[in-house]
């Protein structure tokens, strides 16, 4: 349901065309954009949100555009507490605190994508782990992967991560990495059978970094880039001439379109096997 179906009994025709985006609920923490010509109508929202998930405890609205290394925003209460909160997805939990850790639902089916890909006995690197939803989805879809190495340099991302860890009862599976991926990535360089890059905003940067992780007989790589519908094969090509410059024989490239990030700009993954 999107932020239209859900107000349509409650606002006017005029007021439902300034609607933009749509609501997520994490757990029991609801987050909404409102924007400012409706902001008179905010308890109704709130109140239509309440009626279609009793479970609601808490909801935000958006205060800004994602920003800065963490990729966080700022919320602003509009009803109940301040709190964290616990999503489930396909078999795990994930905890998080939605205003220090970045999380989306939506990227849930994305998530099954790449877990469903992972064979028995692989080593995977997660890059930009965040709270470890990739991480858990792999190890919950495989059971039998061999290590799942989780990076992250958000300090409370990876607090969460090592707790959701724990939660679902993966320690034996993931590794979850403080730092920064650029520094800590050399140790596993030649370990790895895939590299997941969930960074659309600059994951670009860390490419070489992927390659080098990979073992020399190959492997694969899960690379999240934005684009325009058109602009799509120009990255294509940059991204083969690059992986030229490795030294490394791209064998088949398939690209996914992930989501809308903006009405012209689409979130993609590119599979690169090597
Ligand atoms: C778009 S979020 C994705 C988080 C998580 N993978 C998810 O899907 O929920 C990117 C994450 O990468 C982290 N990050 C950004 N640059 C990083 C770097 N150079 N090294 C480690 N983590 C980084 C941010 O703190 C953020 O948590």
């Amino acid at each position: 349901m999107d932020m239209i179906e859900l107000l349509e009994k409650r606002l006017l025709p005029h007021e439902l065309k300034h609607i933009k985006g749509s609501f997520d609920i994490i757990g029991d923490v609801a987050v909404v954009e409102i924007p400012d010509e409706l902001s008179h109508r905010e308890r109704d929202i709130v109140e239509a949100l309440l009626e279609l998930n009793p479970r609601i405890k808490t909801v935000y609205n958006k205060g800004s555009a994602r920003k800065g290394a963490y990729r966080l925003r700022d919320f602003k209460l509009i009803y109940g507490e301040e709190k964290e909160t616990e999503h489930k997805e396909h078999g795990f939990r994930v905890r998080l605190d939605v205003r220090k850790v970045y999380f989306s639902p939506r990227e849930a089916t994305e998530r099954q994508r790449i877990a469903k890909q992972v064979k028995a006995n692989e080593i995977v690197m997660v890059m930009f782990a965040g709270a470890g939803p990739y991480a858990l989805a792999i190890a919950k879809t495989q059971p039998r992967v061999r290590k799942v190495y989780a990076v992250e340099m958000n300090p409370d991302a990876y607090k969460y991560m090592a707790e959701n860890v724990r939660i679902n009862k993966a320690g034996n599976k993931i590794v979850p990495v403080m730092g920064d991926v650029g520094a800590e990535c050399e140790k596993y360089f030649g370990k790895c059978d895939r590299v997941v890059m969930p960074l659309p905003k600059g994951a670009y940067e860390y490419l070489k970094l992927a390659a080098k992780c990979l073992k020399a007989k190959g492997g694969t790589i899960h690379y999240y880039f934005w684009s325009s519908e058109d602009g799509v094969d120009d990255i294509k090509e940059i991204v083969e001439v690059d992986f030229q410059s490795f030294r490394k024989k791209i064998k088949s490239l398939k690209i996914t379109k992930v989501s809308e990030y903006s009405p012209k700009v689409l979130k993609f993954c590119m599979d690169i096997k090597i």
